[in-house]
Order: C-alpha cells, then structure tokens, then sequence
C-alpha cells in the first residue's frame, strides 16, 4: 500500500515510517516541522536504504494536502500530525483545537475528495481521564481534563460520526499510552525541544549531564511505592501497532478503537532505577509536590488489539532503557548534536 504518514517526521511517525518500509509498503510524510527535524527523515532513509519521500506543508492548508492526494496514489492514511503537550494546550487552547481538529478536518474532507477510505488516527490514553480503576478497557467511560485531551475527544467524535455518515469508511482509532524508547540503531529517537515534559526524556537529558536531578512528582499516590504508575510501551512496538492496524482495517468499513499498550505498569522510581542500570549513570532526583492534574496509575487492558488485530507489545522495559540510553549518549543534542 501506498501510506500518507502526516506528522511523519515526529517522534513516533518517524519509527513508523521505518517499520511501514520493513513491511513492504511505500510511504509519503507531510509534516510542517513545527516539532520535527527534516534530519529524522533523512536518517530514517539511511536505515531503510532509500529516499523518504517528503512534503512540507501543514494539515490544514487544503489546498497543499489536495495536491498531495492528485500526486501520489496514496491507498491509506496514519495521522499522527498535532501538538501534544498537556501544560501548553492550557495556555493556547486555540492554537490547539486549530493544529489537532481542525487540521484533523481538514484531512478527512481531501480524504473524501479523492475517496481514499482507510485512516488510522493517533489517539491518546489521556481520553479515559482519570479512570475509576485499572487495567482500561476501551469502553471505559471518556473525559478529559485538559484542551489536549479535549481535542483528542473531539477528533474521536468526528471520527465517529463521519463513518456514520459514510459505510465505505474505515478509521481506527488508536489510545496509546506513554511512548518511549528508540530505534535499536540509536539514529532515531525522542527530540523534545525545551525543557522535556515526559519523565522518559527527562531522565535521559539528566544521564547525560545536561539537567542536575529528576523532579519526582509526589510520592503520596496509591501505588506500591506512592509515585505514579504508567504503562511505558517502545516506540518500536507501538509503531508495529500501526503496520498491523492499517494492514488489518483496509478495505474494511467501520470504526474501531484499540488500546495500544503493555498492560503492565512502572512507577517513576521503577523507571529511574532501570535507567540508572542501563547507563551506569546515577540518576539524582528529589521528590516535589504532585503536578496538577496528574493521576496516580494508568495501564492498558491491551486484550483487544492482541484478538482484533493480533497484535501486542513485546519489547521489556530494559529494552526501552537501553534504547533511549544508546539514542541519547549518540545524540546528546538530539538531531542538532
Ligand atoms: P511529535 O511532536 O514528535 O510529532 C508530531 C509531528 O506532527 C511533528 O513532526 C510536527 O512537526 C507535526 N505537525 C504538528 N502539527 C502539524 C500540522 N498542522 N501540519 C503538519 N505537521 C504537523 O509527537 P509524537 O510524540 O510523535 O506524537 C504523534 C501523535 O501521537 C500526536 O498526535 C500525539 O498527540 C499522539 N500521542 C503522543 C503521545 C506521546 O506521549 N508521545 C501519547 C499519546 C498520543
Ligand atoms: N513525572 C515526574 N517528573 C517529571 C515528569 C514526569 O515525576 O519530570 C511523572 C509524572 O508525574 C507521571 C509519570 O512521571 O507519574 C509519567 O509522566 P509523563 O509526563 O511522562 O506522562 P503522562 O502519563 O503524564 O502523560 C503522557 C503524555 C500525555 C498523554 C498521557 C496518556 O504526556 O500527552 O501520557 O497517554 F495524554
């Protein structure tokens, strides 16, 4: 198949584009580069030994997705394409409900344009809100505290609704948890600009000597050892996620949504006692007072996706500390070192 990846040159669409590649399919990326690097595109070329082919423009600019559409025979969609961070979306929720929904709107109606059916849609854990008990199953009850979370409910919605309205559409709507790790080839990875807001890329800029300690965000929680508890899932496992839900829904109308994660939960010190191990580094951190509007656990009942789509995460936590170490000793800078 011939796969339009929009937000491509991203953390996690750059890690798909490769296992896409790996599985036979032709893949052309839009992305603006608001958050991304063209180098990424260009290293993930070198490790599939062929050119990406790219296009810089912006979802929402029809006009320049439309073109896009007329000049590649493009059978599928994966939207990865957004802004994501939690803390910013409360100060510009506008810049957020344009960049997520509206662009998202965009692409559905050039989509309809050129009758291309199948869409496959990054959606995000932060939907279940704050759930009344763990493992999550998808048909747990939806809120959202934050405008991030809000426009993920919204372009869900529209999802929805627009297979409603159109029986030849297929759209699966993927809820993953907290992406982590990197390409085993440490070429790729995670490249927040700034100061990071995720503990993964946070603990691995403090290994390499570029911020003195790890804020631990409350130790008071109800978790083994009172720090949150997450399902952290490799990059590489959730961007197989995508091969296997393009592969399994194309051609097939209706509208699904799957649980992309491990089912098993870390806590923060877990996760700075795996990394400290994997680097050989001490990671100093201090405990703080709870971020506003965390949670205490999330994990994934990831049952579904294993019976509709067969499949499921398989790479350890050790992996996913070691991956993110080789990209981040490589790259101290990230794609600028
Ligand atoms: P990322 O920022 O690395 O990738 C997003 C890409 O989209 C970037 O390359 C950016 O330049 C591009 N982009 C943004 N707005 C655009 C626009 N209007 N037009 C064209 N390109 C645009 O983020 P990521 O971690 O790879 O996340 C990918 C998707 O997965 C996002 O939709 C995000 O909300 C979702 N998600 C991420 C996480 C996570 O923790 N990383 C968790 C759940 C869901
Ligand atoms: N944490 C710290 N210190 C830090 C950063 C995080 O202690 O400097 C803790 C948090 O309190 C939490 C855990 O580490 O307990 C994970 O935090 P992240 O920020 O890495 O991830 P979140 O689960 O808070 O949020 C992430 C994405 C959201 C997404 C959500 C669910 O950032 O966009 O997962 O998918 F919505």
């Amino acid at each position: 198949m011939k796969i339009l990846v929009t937000g491509g040159a991203g953390y996690i669409g750059s890690h798909t584009c490769i296992e896409l590649i790996a599985a036979g399919h032709d893949v052309v990326v839009v992305d603006n580069l608001c958050n991304a690097s063209e180098e990424a595109l260009k290293r993930v070329g070198a490790i599939c030994g062929q050119d990406i082919d790219f296009i810089e423009a912006d979802i929402r600019d029809f006009n320049a997705l439309d073109e896009v559409f007329s000049n590649h025979a493009v059978d599928a969609v994966i939207h990865f394409a957004g802004l994501k961070a939690v803390g910013e979306s409360t100060r510009i929720p506008l810049a957020y409900y344009d960049n997520n929904v509206n662009g998202s709107r965009v692409l559905l109606s050039v989509m309809e344009k050129h009758k291309v059916n199948t869409l496959v849609f990054s959606s995000s854990a932060t939907v279940y809100g704050d759930p009344a008990s763990v493992p999550i199953r998808e048909d747990f009850p939806l809120s959202a505290t934050n405008p991030y979370g809000q426009t993920k409910l919204v372009v869900e919605q529209m999802c929805r609704e627009t297979v409603a309205a159109n029986p030849d559409l297929s759209i699966v709507l993927l809820r993953y948890f907290n992406p982590v790790g990197a390409h085993a080839s440490g070429q790729i990875g995670e490249d927040p600009k700034g100061i990071p807001n995720n503990l993964m890329p946070f603990i691995a800029q403090v290994a390499v000597g570029k911020r003195e300690y790890l804020s631990v965000f409350g130790d008071d929680y109800n978790t083994p050892d009172g720090t949150g508890v997450r399902d952290y899932i490799h990059v590489v496992d959730l961007a197989q996620g995508h091969v296997a839900a393009i592969e399994k829904s194309h051609g097939k109308a209706g509208c699904h949504t799957y649980n992309l994660g491990t089912g098993q939960g870390y806590s923060v010190l877990d996760m700075v006692k795996a990394f400290a191990q994997a680097s050989g580094k001490e990671i100093p951190y201090k405990i703080v007072a709870r971020r506003p509007g965390d949670i205490g656990q999330c994990y994934a009942d990831p049952t579904l996706a294993k019976e509709n789509l067969n499949w499921a995460a398989k790479k350890s936590l050790q992996e996913m500390v070691e991956d993110t170490w080789r990209w981040q000793s490589n790259n101290p800078q990230g794609y600028s070192s």
